[in-house]
């Protein structure tokens, strides 16, 4: 089942005009082999780099659409801000900056399966900002940068979560005995 981390969308109801939308302009791109391979790398700890994609791609959809802004390119370069077919523990054994090298190898993966425009590119190119090798040009790439970094709270939060709820109910066993 489709979802969405931090959001009750489940995109099984076909009514739901946004949500059928938002799979008309990414099916493409969910379809390709090559992309389904992210399925295959952590993200964030708690969830996969397919799954992370999908995050931020739904949110900068429905911002960027909200703001009455080329929503189709927000979502589309959301999908492949992270396109990257590697592990990132790996990669950073290497010794240089995964913040600068990997916006790079995204934009690269992406022009060799789908059509990239310039928002798109923007989205891809500038979504480590502020760090990263700079800033959004497009409120498109804003929008993307802004929810890539409220999805990794979102997914980084169910991590701790984890961690802290078996703390919590040693504690109160503790003061109840
Ligand atoms: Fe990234
Ligand atoms: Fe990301």
């Amino acid at each position: 089942m489709t979802f969405i981390t931090g959001s009750k969308e489940t995109f099984l109801n076909a009514d739901h005009k946004e949500a059928m939308e938002f799979l008309m302009i990414v099916s493409d791109i969910t379809a390709a082999d090559a992309y389904a391979e992210l399925k295959k790398y952590v993200h964030h700890k708690t969830t996969n780099r397919y799954q992370h994609c999908l995050n931020v791609a739904w949110y900068s959809y429905l911002w960027a659409k909200n703001a009455g802004l080329d929503y189709r390119s927000a979502a589309r370069g959301a999908m492949l801000h992270d396109f990257y077919l590697y592990d990132t523990k790996e990669f950073r054994l290497s010794g240089m900056n995964h913040n600068i090298v990997h916006p790079r190898i995204a934009l690269k993966n992406a022009r060799m399966f789908f059509d990239v425009n310039p928002v798109m590119e923007d989205c891809i190119v500038h979504h480590m900002w502020p760090s990263g090798i700079g800033s959004p040009v497009t409120m498109e790439g804003a929008i993307v940068s802004a929810a890539d970094k409220y999805c990794a709270s979102l997914e980084w939060g169910l991590g701790r979560a984890g961690q802290i709820v078996p703390v919590i109910r040693a504690i109160s066993r503790s003061i109840r005995n």
